[in-house]
C-alpha cells in the first residue's frame, strides 16, 4: 500500500468578491457577492515509504493547498486522500502525531517563545517520551546548529535560523513523513545548503518520506528522485527527475547584446527566440542539436557582438517548456 495516496482530489475556495473601498466592503456585506476558485480539479498521486517527492509548479498551481489538505489542515471537496493508511482530515488528532510540516512562509512556532521552550511546548503536545525527546532534541540542535539560538525568542530569528528551528520542531516526534512548503524560501546560500543536507540525511537515514514544493531548481537537482509537475490545479507530469532533466534542463538559453538593433534570429535546428528588445536577443537553444560556440559564431560573424551570456533556464522556464512540450498549457 502506498505510504500517501490521493485521487481525483478537487478543492474549491469560495472568494468573497467586493469593490476596494468602504463602500465597496458595504456593498459586499449587503449583496455577499462570491466567486469560487477551483484550485484543484482532479489530482492523483501515489507515493511509497521513503520516497522523497518534489512537487513543482507555478504560483497558484495547487501545491499548498495539495499540503494542506494531506496534513489534515483542509478538507477536500471531492477525490480520496489516503495518508498512512488515514483520511487525514477525519483522523486528524492521530494523523498530526505521524507527519512533520515546514511552511517557508509562516512560522509554526511561537512568536514571543524562546526556541527551547517552544520545542519543550512540542514534546508535551505531541506526548513524546521524554528520554526519547531529550536524545532527537539533542540530535537535531546538534545538526542543525541550533545551540546558540535555543534561548532567543522565535521573533528575534534570522530567516536562515528560523527555518532550521522549524525543521527541527516538525521532527521532533519522529514523524515518519514529512510535508516541506518552500523549506528553503528567502534562504541565504549556505543555509540552503543545510536544509538540502538536512532533509537529504532524514530521507537516506530514517527512511522519512517526503514531500517538497520549491521554486528553486538546484533543490530538486539536489534532493528529488521523482518529480510531478502540477499546474492549473492538475498533475502535468508526474516522472524521474533524469526524465525532466534529460528534457528540459538540457535547455540553454543564450543572451546577445548587438552593436546595433537586435537582428532576426538566425533559422537553425533546436533554436528559438525567447525574445527580442531593443539591442538584445534572448535565444533557447537545445545543445544536443547544435553547440554554444557554433551558434556564437554564427551570430558573431554576421553581426557587431558586443556581450554575450550562457544561461540555464530557470524552474519557471523549465516548467512553462514543459507547458508547451506536453501540450498541456490550458486555459
Ligand atoms: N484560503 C484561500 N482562499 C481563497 N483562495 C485560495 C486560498 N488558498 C489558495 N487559494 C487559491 O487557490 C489556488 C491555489 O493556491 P495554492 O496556494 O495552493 O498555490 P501554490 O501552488 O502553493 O502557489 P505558490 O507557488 O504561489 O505558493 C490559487 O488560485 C489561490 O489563489
Ligand atoms: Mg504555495
Amino acid at each position: 500500500m502506498p505510504h500517501i495516496h490521493v485521487e481525483d482530489l478537487v478543492k474549491t475556495y469560495r472568494v468573497s468578491e467586493r469593490a476596494p473601498g468602504w463602500l465597496g466592503a458595504l456593498r459586499g456585506l449587503l449583496q455577499r457577492r462570491s466567486r469560487t476558485v477551483e484550485a484543484l480539479s482532479g489530482v492523483s498521486f501515489a507515493l511509497e515509504r521513503g520516497e522523497l517527492l518534489g512537487f513543482i509548479g507555478p504560483n497558484g498551481a495547487g501545491k499548498s493547498t495539495t499540503i494542506k489538505i494531506l496534513a489534515g489542515i483542509l478538507r477536500a471537496d471531492g477525490g480520496r486522500v489516503e495518508v498512512d493508511g488515514r483520511d487525514p482530515f477525519v483522523d486528524r488528532e492521530r494523523h498530526v502525531g505521524r507527519i512533520g510540516v515546514v511552511f517557508g512562509q509562516r512560522t509554526q512556532l511561537w512568536w514571543d517563545l524562546p526556541v527551547g521552550e517552544g520545542f519543550d511546548l512540542l514534546r508535551d503536545i505531541y506526548r513524546v517520551d521524554p528520554a526519547r525527546y531529550r536524545r532527537t532534541r539533542d540530535e537535531l540542535v546538534a545538526l542543525l546548529r541550533l545551540d546558540a539560538v535555543l534561548g532567543q525568542p522565535v521573533r528575534q530569528l534570522s530567516l536562515g535560523q528560523r527555518m532550521r528551528a522549524e525543521i527541527a520542531a516538525a521532527l521532533l516526534h519522529e514523524p515518519e513523513i514529512l510535508f516541506l512548503d518552500e523549506p528553503t524560501i528567502g534562504l541565504d546560500a549556505p543555509s540552503k545548503l543545510a536544509v538540502r543536507e538536512f532533509v537529504l540525511r532524514a530521507n537516506r537515514e530514517r527512511g522519512t518520506t517526503v514531500l517538497l514544493t520549491t521554486h528553486d531548481m538546484h533543490d530538486i537537482e539536489a534532493l528529488a528522485h521523482r518529480v510531478i509537475v502540477i499546474g492549473h490545479g492538475r498533475v502535468l507530469a508526474d516522472c524521474p527527475v533524469d526524465a525532466l532533466r534529460a528534457q528540459v534542463l538540457a535547455q540553454r538559453r543564450l543572451v546577445v547584446d548587438f552593436g546595433h538593433d537586435a537582428p532576426d534570429a538566425p533559422v537553425l535546428p533546436g533554436v528559438s527566440v525567447h525574445a527580442r528588445e531593443g539591442r538584445t536577443l534572448v535565444l533557447g537553444f537545445d545543445p544536443a542539436q547544435i553547440a554554444a560556440p557554433a551558434l556564437i559564431a554564427r551570430l558573431a560573424a554576421e553581426h557587431a557582438v558586443e556581450d554575450i551570456r550562457l544561461e540555464g533556464l530557470s524552474i519557471e522556464e523549465v516548467i512553462a517548456r514543459f507547458y508547451a512540450m506536453h501540450g498541456a498549457a490550458e486555459s
